[in-house]
């Protein structure tokens, strides 16, 4: 057979381990990753969340134990979520000085000062209709809800949290934050936005974990539809232009493009959030030995990493940092 005269050998920098090293663009390491964690009240509880094995509810005294061995891991910094005692129409545990985040900020502060506190901010978590907001007759109000967030960040500020991550959605929240920070005198506490956040499905065992499923309607007239990229660029440009200092898009695989196109278009710091059903629908293939969890693990983190990804959330971070170090 006659063979063309000139094409490319790409197969030459694949032939040997060592050159394959040589040439690797993107590498994981443990500092890309946010580890998120649920805190709950009680003593001496470390419950599994049935829909996130490997991920629990802790109370502050077993989320000290924790924070050991995610520091020892490697880990440098966390994602706090809170599982509060009551929830009202007012949210008021959010913003409560006793609150659940607030105390937890204060114990993983104490147990390793040097580990980054990252907070999640929303209202989901602590009223019982679940919404992201003030709700009044069925509808989500969007100004009133900005007074609450922005309290929510300060007292988070105050307990000792290191970044505020609003995760709700309401528009003007980063500049209600900012303005609201900056008056208690927050000036230099950064705000990682969740600036591109859908209306995802892969979020349902987050939900169970948090217990923050909506009571009636769905999430669909604050999050994002899924099948809208420009809106993506609308979004973390009025983020960037209201004080945002990082900027999120979440889920994170089926919106590959999207960190693509954030990493292109701005020079902010590009966060992923590999949310809890892709966590999920991995656990769940692996447990019945379907897929080798460590690789494709690796594999996707590898892949958000390429895609543009400078840090990524994730609940395989302790595992992956274990992976990574053997
Ligand atoms: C709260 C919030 C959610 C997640 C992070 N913050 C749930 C939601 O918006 O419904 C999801 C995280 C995950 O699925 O891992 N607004």
């Amino acid at each position: 057979m006659q063979l063309p005269k000139d094409f490319q050998r790409l197969r030459r920098l694949r032939r040997t381990a060592g050159v394959r090293s040589m040439v690797r663009e993107t590498e994981l390491n443990v500092q890309d990753f946010i580890y998120p964690l649920f805190a709950a009240h009680g003593k001496g509880v470390k419950e599994e969340i049935g829909s996130m094995p490997g991920v629990y509810h802790f109370s502050i005294d077993r989320l000290r134990r924790e924070i050991q061995e995610v520091s020892e891991a490697g880990i440098r910094s966390v994602l706090l979520f809170g599982v509060p005692a009551e929830k009202d129409d007012l949210s008021s545990e959010a913003y409560a000085q006793e609150g659940i985040v607030q105390q937890a900020v204060r114990a993983v502060k104490e147990e390793n000062p040097d580990l980054t506190v990252i907070t999640d901010v929303c209202l989901c978590a602590y009223n019982p209709h679940g919404h992201c907001g003030i709700v009044r007759e069925g509808q989500i109000l969007n100004d009133p809800t900005l007074e609450l967030l922005a309290k929510t960040a300060i007292s988070h500020a105050q307990a000792g949290a290191d970044i505020i991550a609003p995760s709700d959605m309401m528009d003007g929240r980063i500049a209600a934050i900012r303005a609201g920070l900056d008056q208690a005198g927050f000036l230099d506490i950064p705000i990682m936005s969740y600036s591109v956040k859908y209306a995802s499905s892969f979020y349902g065992p987050f939900r169970d974990a948090a217990h923050s499923a909506p009571a009636f309607g769905d999430r669909k007239t604050y999050q994002m539809d899924p099948a809208n990229a420009r809106e993506a660029l609308r979004e973390a440009v009025a983020d960037v232009e209201e004080g945002a200092d990082f900027l999120m898009v979440k889920p994170a695989m089926a919106y590959m493009d999207i960190i693509r196109q954030l990493r292109d278009n701005f020079d902010l710091p590009i966060i992923s959030y590999n949310v809890s059903g892709e966590y999920s629908m991995i656990k769940a293939a692996a447990q019945n030995g379907w897929v080798d969890e460590q690789r494709i693990v690796l594999e996707l983190l590898t892949g958000l990493k390429r895609a543009g990804s400078d840090l990524i959330i994730t609940y395989h971070a302790k595992e992956a940092a274990e992976w990574l170090r053997g």
